[in-house]
């Protein structure tokens, strides 16, 4: 059961977020001994942006290709390739300005390849990806999912769903800049709903 953890704070390892992400990989190894795990820290080593030339590399044909636009077609591979050789993700998501980081959504953004992570059909996009667990670790200031107005979530299964992964769960550490109160609270129920996900 390969593991791949993606984080995302700006805040390294400090980000409320990280810190899940490293409960819920402590929780994994003890459950599954022999796992690999692999982190991509986004913060630390930001995917590029697109741009046009990027999505012009994603798209080149490989006769007329250039040296640049070989390597970043490489580039995005390798993105793939730790999507596709996990048996599982977690992904450390911090809420900024209501939406996922600008580093993670670089990162979807180098996921989504049309005629390799999804095709098109008459009867709208097919995603080529094989169905796998994606635990999202949701940290907040705010309280959102528990008000009904959460667009992150929405956001990240269609985008998930996309490429074929739909078995999306996720665990939310809401209230955290609500007062000390609220926040150690929520951040035991999260560490607590991970616990019981991993055994379960
Ligand atoms: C630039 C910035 C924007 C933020 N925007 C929001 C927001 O829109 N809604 C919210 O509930 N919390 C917001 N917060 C609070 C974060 O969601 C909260 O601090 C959370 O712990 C961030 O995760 P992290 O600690 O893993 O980085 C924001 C924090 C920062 C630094």
């Amino acid at each position: 059961m390969n593991l791949l953890v993606v984080k995302s704070s700006v805040f390294a390892g400090g980000g409320q977020s990280s810190m899940l992400a490293e409960k819920f990989v402590q929780n994994w190894r003890d459950q599954y001994p022999d796992a690999e795990v692999a982190e991509r820290d986004l913060s630390a080593h930001p995917v590029p942006h697109l741009d046009a030339s990027r999505i012009g590399a994603l798209f080149s044909a490989p006769d007329g290709r250039t040296v640049e636009q070989q390597a970043v077609l490489d580039y995005a591979d390798e993105l793939l390739a730790e999507v596709t050789s996990a048996d599982a993700i977690v992904l450390a998501v911090p809420m900024y300005n209501f939406g996922v980081p600008s580093q993670l959504k670089a990162w979807l953004d180098h996921l989504a390849r049309a005629g390799v992570s999804f095709k098109y059909t008459e009867t709208g996009p097919v995603g080529l990806l094989q169905d796998k667990p994606v635990y999202i670790l949701a940290a907040r200031g705010g309280v959102y999912h528990a008000a009904g107005q959460d667009y992150q979530a929405p956001f990240l299964r269609q985008f998930f769903g996309l490429l074929g992964i739909t078995s999306l769960e996720f665990v939310y550490a809401e209230g955290l800049n609500m007062g000390e109160d609220a926040k150690q609270q929520a951040l035991a129920e999260a560490e607590q709903q991970i616990a019981s996900l991993i055994v379960a």
